[in-house]
């Protein structure tokens, strides 16, 4: 094969890979899930843990030029303001979780500003669909009401 055809074979394996690891993080989780695996499973794949956490693991273009300083400088604006860590490890441990933790959560799902935009455009999947948002309400919801029967 020639380089010339080597490169354009290689350009179209990378477009491949690229449309088909969007298309699996596109996705709302599985009608079958129950409520808490798609609550878990949409804060994972919304990168929420990735900035607001006290040791952020972010992602490889974190460290590009460009977007990756804007990323950095959100990661840790975002802890400051909200460690995640927390009411999903009580989430995780059957404990009550926070309501102080669920009330802002709910703002920022409902009014769609998290999570922020210059992430979601190099995250494809990553923003909050309408349908995820139900989800996450209605979690929020069920969170609440635990509350009141305990
Ligand atoms: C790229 C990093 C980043 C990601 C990913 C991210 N956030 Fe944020 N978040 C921030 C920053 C930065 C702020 C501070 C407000 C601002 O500057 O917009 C914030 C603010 C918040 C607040 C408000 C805290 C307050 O005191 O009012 C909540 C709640 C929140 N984020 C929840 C989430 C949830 C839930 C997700 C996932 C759906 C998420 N965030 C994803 C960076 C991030």
């Amino acid at each position: 094969m020639s380089k010339v055809s080597k490169f354009f074979l290689g350009i179209l394996i990378g477009a491949a890979s690229l449309i088909i690891t969007f298309r699996i993080i596109n996705q709302a989780p599985s009608q079958k899930l129950h409520l808490n695996d798609k609550f878990r499973a949409i804060i994972d794949n919304s990168g929420c843990s990735m900035c607001h956490n006290p040791n952020p693991k972010l992602p490889f273009y974190a460290e590009w030029p460009l977007f990756g300083g804007n990323i950095k400088k959100k990661a840790s604006n975002a802890f400051s303001r909200i460690d995640l860590t927390i009411p999903l490890r009580q989430f995780d441990q059957g404990d009550q979780v926070d309501s102080f933790a669920l009330n802002k959560i709910e703002e920022v799902v409902s009014n769609g500003s998290m999570p922020p935009f210059s992430f979601t455009i190099l995250r494809p999947g990553s923003a909050i669909s309408y349908k995820e948002e139900e989800i996450l309400l209605e979690w929020i919801e069920r969170q609440r009401s635990r509350v009141e029967l305990e």
